[in-house]
């Protein structure tokens, strides 16, 4: 089927996080109608096993196929690191797929500013080593220090930031030794924009702080136009479906995307998509 500008744009993360990069894309692109779906039954994707992870992604992007999307943002780097490849392989005929670790990693090492280079992401993304190859395979010189930071999006996702325990949690992450000497620090987890403030303050302007999103809004704007396929008429329909629903978390989102949005949860999607792993209970 070919592919209209007028269709959706589809855009998917565990949960608020890639509210961040939907963002960046209404910003840039205000004419783009916008599906975004939060997995919130199965958050945290960070400490998932990666079948589980990849499990979800490929029902998710059926999801957003049905929905009849032109383009497809995986706006979570551990749902990325896992399901990039087999999704794009599955479905790159079909449907434009954009991952949010190619556009950063292409980005900051065009500077080609830092030697050494900070990544902070979920257990997942860190422990897939996609950063590290992928930066090292343009650039084998420059030092790449990782560090898995568990906590951050679970606490991000709770609403819980920008009081004196989230900071004590930033601050002891961002002194362990692993992450001394950098000169720049990449946010490899969508939810961390939205602590970005903190970590910059740690800081102090001695390291460079990268998020991924306004890098993935660019690679968006940039695959649609080569393709004739960005829309001309401003659509304001956007939806934002999650797959588990709480009012707390309908605060949340308002807070972080700053517009007031309707969630519309997808019916028994929790239980209909449950991993056979069933991964929550063996946590
Ligand atoms: N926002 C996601 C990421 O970029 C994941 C957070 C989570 O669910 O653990 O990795």
């Amino acid at each position: 089927m070919a592919l209209s500008p007028h269709q959706p744009i589809g855009i998917f993360d565990s949960g608020i996080g890639g509210l961040t990069v939907a963002k960046a894309i209404t910003r840039l692109l205000p004419e783009e109608e916008m599906i975004y779906f939060g997995d919130t039954a199965h958050l945290p994707y960070g400490d998932k096993s990666s079948d589980a992870v990849h499990h979800f992604a490929s029902h998710i992007t059926r999801f957003l196929l049905d929905k009849q999307c032109k383009l497809i943002v995986i706006a979570c780097n551990t749902a990325s690191s896992v399901a990039y490849d087999v999704l794009q392989f599955q479905h790159g005929e079909t449907v434009l797929m954009v991952n949010v670790i190619d556009p950063i990693v292409e980005g900051v090492t065009d500077k080609k500013q830092h030697k050494d280079i900070g990544i902070i992401g979920t257990q997942g993304t860190i422990g897939s080593g996609i950063y590290e190859n992928k930066i090292r395979e343009i650039d084998p010189e420059i030092r790449v220090h990782n560090l898995a930071t568990p906590l951050l999006a679970p606490m991000i996702e709770a609403g819980f930031f920008h009081n004196k325990i989230s900071k004590e949690i930033i601050d002891s992450y961002l002194a362990q030794p692993k992450l001394e000497d950098i000169e720049a620090l990449i946010l490899a987890c969508t939810h961390y924009p939205l602590i970005k403030e903190d970590i910059e303050e740690y800081y102090q302007g001695m390291v460079d702080v990268y998020d991924s999103t306004d890098f993935v809004a660019q690679e968006v704007k940039r695959l649609l136009k080569n393709r004739e396929l960005l829309n001309n008429f401003k659509s304001n329909d956007h939806h934002f479906y999650v797959s588990d629903y709480t009012d707390a978390f309908e605060q949340t989102t308002h807070y972080y995307y700053q517009e007031k949005i309707g969630l519309e949860l997808c019916p028994h999607w929790s239980q209909v998509e449950e991993f056979p792993g069933n991964e929550k209970e063996s946590l």
